[in-house]
Parts: structure tokens; C-alpha cells; sequence
């Protein structure tokens, strides 16, 4: 091969190299699923929830948690931040997290049934809730957690319709395409109660946090996501 031509090619390598050594390493899948699923919610205006919210609430969070959390949908906090369970009642699971289970928010994934903040903070209509619980599916499908914990009623009704309501169901492990699910009362509903009733329905949700964990860490995975 000529000089000028071997000296060409291997430019032309040597470039190509330091295009390679600099590329970003392959996002991780759940990371990448997740952006996806994001990605297609962008501007979404499939339900009117879309015509007064700030902010799509995605989700937070570990992208491979083993213990994901459900709420029922934003508040007014979180439409301005972004964020699921940033206000007052987030506070409260954030406490709950440290107190039962010696873990941080960011060790868990959260989300919620609806990702925009239902006027006034009403509950989500049938169909508003129809029409964005599938991208929540598919978060559950990229999170693969080991065990999923709903947060109220809404969130239990929203995956199992046929149920009887939070407080009959709350403890009771169900499973959700494979995934055990604990359902347990809303840290919302908890701010509204006081002495020893507030007590006694707090020990109730710490005893299914308690349960929730014990799925993760039968199946060996729970060091990582301990602080
Ligand atoms: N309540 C919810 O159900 N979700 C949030 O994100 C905040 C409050």
C-alpha cells in the first residue's frame, strides 16, 4: 500500500478511536426503558388532567429498586416540583422509610397511578386513571422490583378493581403480573389522624413496610438498597 494511503488509513483509525474511547457506555435497560416511557409522555394531553397541570410527574427513584411504591396521583407540590411525594404526606413516607425500614427515598422508586394533579386534588376518574395506568405497567415492567407497595385506596382500586376497600384489604399480599404487592393506608390519610387511633393505623402501615421488605430480601436482594 502506498506511504500516502497508509498514513490516510490510519488516521482515519486513529480518529475513529478517539470517537470510540469517548462514546457513553450503553444506558442500563431498566434505565433506558424508563427514559423511553418518559419520552412518550412528553406534552401528553391523552386525558383532561393535562389541561391544568404544571408538570408531568414522572416517577423517582432507584431505576432497578427492588421495593417501588404507588401513589394515587400529584399534589400541589409535586405538580410545581416534578416530583412524587414531595409535600407533607411525603415527608411522612420519607420518615416512615427511615423509622421502619433504616432506608432513604432514593433506595426505593416511586410513582403514582395518574401522572398529572387531578383539579383540587380529586380523586382520578375511571378514565383518566384507564388511560395512564399503562404507562405505569410498563415502569413496573422496567423497575422489575421485588416487591411493590400501594399507597391508599385509589392506588389498589387502580390495579385491582374487584377488591374491597383499603381498609379491608390493607396487609393483604396480592401479586401483580407476578410482582407481590402490599397494599397499606395513604401517609396522607395518616397526617389526619391523632392520638392513639393515628398510633395504632401508623403501626398498621410500619408492620406492611415491614412485610413489603420481606419480599425483597427473601429473594437476596436487599443489600444494595440498604443504607
Ligand atoms: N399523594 C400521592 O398519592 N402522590 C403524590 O405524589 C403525593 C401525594
Amino acid at each position: 500500500m502506498p506511504a500516502d494511503l497508509r498514513e490516510q488509513r490510519l488516521a482515519r483509525l486513529r480518529l475513529l478511536r478517539s470517537f470510540t474511547s469517548f462514546a457513553a457506555p450503553a444506558p442500563r435497560p431498566e434505565v433506558a426503558a424508563l427514559a423511553a416511557i418518559e419520552a412518550e409522555l412528553d406534552g401528553c394531553t391523552r386525558c383532561r388532567l393535562s389541561e391544568k397541570r404544571q408538570t408531568i410527574v414522572f416517577g423517582v427513584g432507584r431505576p432497578d429498586a427492588d421495593l417501588m411504591f404507588i401513589g394515587e396521583g400529584p399534589g400541589a407540590e409535586e405538580d410545581r416540583r416534578g416530583e412524587p411525594f414531595v409535600g407533607r404526606a411525603g415527608k411522612l413516607l420519607d420518615r416512615l422509610l427511615d423509622d421502619v425500614l433504616g432506608i432513604r427515598r432514593d433506595a426505593v422508586y416511586i410513582a403514582n397511578i395518574v401522572k398529572c394533579r387531578p383539579p383540587g386534588n380529586r380523586n382520578p376518574q375511571a378514565d383518566e386513571v384507564a388511560t395512564c395506568l399503562p404507562f405505569l405497567e410498563r415502569q413496573i415492567a422496567a423497575v422489575q422490583p421485588k416487591a411493590l407497595c400501594l399507597l391508599g385506596g385509589v392506588a389498589l382500586t387502580a390495579l385491582f378493581p374487584d377488591v374491597r376497600g383499603i381498609g379491608a384489604e390493607r396487609g393483604n399480599v396480592r401479586t401483580f403480573a407476578g410482582t407481590p404487592v402490599v397494599p397499606t393506608y395513604h401517609p396522607a390519610y395518616l397526617l389526619r389522624l391523632s392520638g392513639a387511633g393515628g398510633e395504632r393505623q401508623r403501626a398498621r402501615v410500619a408492620d406492611d413496610l415491614r412485610l413489603a421488605w420481606k419480599f425483597v430480601e427473601e429473594t437476596g436482594a436487599a443489600a444494595p438498597t440498604r443504607r
